[in-house]
């Protein structure tokens, strides 16, 4: 049972030989084990992440005035940033806690951007089926009707079909560089122009690709355009928890002009509490983040970044060939960048069964899709495991091969049903019921590991389980 607040208190040393220990079943990222979530280099970098935390973790970022402090760093990340990505002189921008705030910040501007500008009531926005997330999130929580730009056969965003998505109310257009599913890049330039001839914003998703595809540009590859080089291009959200190797709690949403940023902005004139100014969601905000983000920026400088850049890229670019030497398999559509996902070419394999496969060799990898596949994020840390890891995936895909039945057992059973239930409202509310019973109070099923279809399984495959036994009722 979870611990309640102690009457009395406890030394710290006791507490934080307590908290230490409840990080052991957590998964093993500072071995290279993780494909996701983590953008770790080792403890030496950590360490010092934590001294910088620690020095303004007080510190509040509320008010831009008072702690002059922040402002600073909060002034000079955006300004490395606006140069990163080639903006314009005028080019102005916040640090926001993650990718997610500054996603839902783009909604929340542009939306009033054109409510204020041209009194669109029933705002849509266009965005490309790879999207992230966050977006879908922003679309709920602002009432941004979402209009979905397909994919081609490659997995980018179609756009020959952006012209007809586009209308009156269409506040603003998405492109990701790249995106999560696929580490794809979207046709940018080709979006821009449209986007600057129909008059709607054009958003950059680039909270992976922020911190890292400048660099491998800078190391000499080829990557298409995607900055502020592309006229049509009016913000960028890009993360410094990511791939500029931050504490987590720091991204950034820069624009091409203040005129944009205002709408973010949000001002109380009339509340007891004082005249209120927020430049962006948080109320108070972390000073601890903003200044381990400054002091990463200032370690790594363009040189460490083009150096962690080149070993992600070489991790990168081992891993394809590896994926590629496998005949089974195939990467899915055309990444550029430090992610990709692959799939099963082959019917005798199922990838989710060679995903379970990886899991019981000590990795743990994303599961996929639309189409099926696996994912993998890419860290400079992980060059020093790839080869591990391929000898594991041929290994993983030999089996899944020799026992087919695999397919059918474990995980890869749930993933591979989940994926392809076609009552998908009725997904979403169990989804909802079972995510809601791990915040019922006192810790709910997280720690209770006794319910009917499996305590401590991933959600994903209580679902599915939930799902079977409803089917054979
Ligand atoms: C393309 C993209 N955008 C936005 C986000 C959201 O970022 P965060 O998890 O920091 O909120 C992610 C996270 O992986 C992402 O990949």
């Amino acid at each position: 049972m979870h611990q309640p607040m102690p009457e009395s208190g406890r030394p710290r040393e006791e507490v934080l030989q307590e908290l230490a220990a409840f990080g052991r079943e957590d998964p093993d990222y500072k071995a290279g084990r993780l494909w996701s979530l983590v953008y770790y280099l080792g403890k030496e970098h950590d360490a010092f992440l934590a001294e910088a935390y620690q020095a303004y973790s007080s510190a509040n970022g509320l008010n831009p005035t008072a702690f002059k402090s922040l402002k600073r760093f909060e002034t000079e990340i955006i300004a490395a940033v606006a140069e990163l990505h080639h903006g314009p002189a005028d080019t102005c921008g916040v640090v926001t806690s993650g990718g997610t705030e500054s996603c839902l910040l783009a909604v929340k501007t542009y939306r009033d951007l054109a409510r204020a500008r041209r009194r669109v009531r029933r705002p849509e926005m266009v965005l490309p089926a790879s999207a992230h997330v966050a977006w879908f999130k922003a679309s709920e929580y602002f009432g941004v009707k979402v209009r979905l730009l397909p994919l081609t056969a490659d997995l980018e965003a179609d756009v020959s079909r952006l012209p007809r998505l586009i209308n009156r109310n269409t506040v603003m257009v998405l492109g990701s560089a790249p995106g999560y599913p696929h580490g794809t890049i979207d046709p940018i330039e080709a979006m821009g122009r449209i986007a600057q001839e129909r008059g709607v914003p054009l958003h950059v998703d680039a909270c992976v690709g922020g911190f890292i595809l400048p660099f491998m540009e800078q190391n000499g590859e080829p990557l298409p355009l995607w900055d502020y080089r592309v006229p049509g291009v009016t913000s960028i959200s890009a993360d410094i928890h990511k791939y500029g190797y931050a504490a987590k709690g720091a991204s950034t949403i820069t624009y091409r002009s203040l005129d944009l940023l205002k709408y973010q902005m949000f001002v109380h004139t009339d509340w007891p509490g004082g005249v209120f100014a927020s430049p962006a969601l948080l109320g108070t905000r972390p000073g601890g983040a903003y200044a381990a983000a400054w002091a990463a920026i200032q370690h790594f400088g363009k040189a460490g970044y083009r150096e962690l850049a080149a070993r992600t890229s070489e991790a990168v670019r081992r891993l394809r060939a590896g994926i590629d030497a496998i005949p089974e398999l195939a990467v899915l559509g055309r990444p550029q960048g430090p992610l990709l996902a692959y799939g099963s070419i082959d019917k005798a394999v199922n990838i989710y069964a060679v995903g379970d496969q990886m899991d019981a060799r000590g990795w743990q990898v994303n599961r996929l899709q639309h189409p099926d596949g696996l994912h993998a994020m890419v860290t400079a840390r992980h060059l020093d495991v790839i080869d591990q890891y391929l000898a594991d995936l041929q290994e993983a895909v030999a089996t899944v091969k020799a026992n087919p039945r695999l397919a059918d057992t474990g995980s890869a059973a749930t993933y591979g049903l989940l994926a392809h239930v076609p009552l998908r409202g009725m997904v979403r509310q169990r989804v909802l019921d079972m995510f809601a019973g791990m915040y019922r109070a006192g810790g709910g099923d997280l720690d209770l590991n006794a319910d009917d279809i499996g305590g401590k399984l991933p959600l994903a495959e209580r679902l599915a389980r939930w799902y079977v036994k409803r089917k054979t009722r």
